[in-house]
């Protein structure tokens, strides 16, 4: 079922400053910011070549990353996203499994246009997946 790694996220207080440091310390290549008003956060990508890191600051009211960054307020690893070929099959087969799938279940439009879903960090070790249509 799992594909590749497409993305690292790292959530972030301040989402210029991170742009920053990536591009000009780091010398990396980054997106433009992305603002996702439906997942509640402002999204950058920044290219590693063989995957790419998520850049994550909270927009508006209730943002889902509000509580992390509030225990990590210098920001941190949020989420890790694999690819999957088909992301319903994969979700029928991991809530066969008794995994936790979060919010109603049904995927939605992430940042690259295509179908996503969340898995609980619980039942992961610790950490939350996100699972990408490929
Ligand atoms: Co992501």
């Amino acid at each position: 079922m799992l594909g590749r790694l497409n993305h690292v996220a790292l959530a972030v207080p301040d989402l210029a400053a991170a742009v920053a440091a990536y591009r000009n310390t780091l010398g990396a290549e980054v997106t433009e910011p992305q603002a996702l008003p439906e997942h509640g956060v402002t999204v950058v990508f920044v290219n590693v070549g063989n995957a790419k890191i998520e850049l994550l600051e909270p927009l508006g009211e209730g943002s889902p990353i509000a509580a992390f960054l509030a225990k990590n307020p210098s920001g941190g690893m949020h989420h890790l996203c694999y690819e999957v070929d088909d992301i319903l099959a994969a979700r029928d087969q991991l809530k066969g499994a008794g995994a936790r799938v979060l919010g109603d279940g049904d995927p939605k439009i992430g940042a690259h246009g295509k179908p996503v879903l969340f898995l609980h960090p619980k039942d992961f070790f610790g950490t939350l997946i996100e699972l990408e249509q490929s």
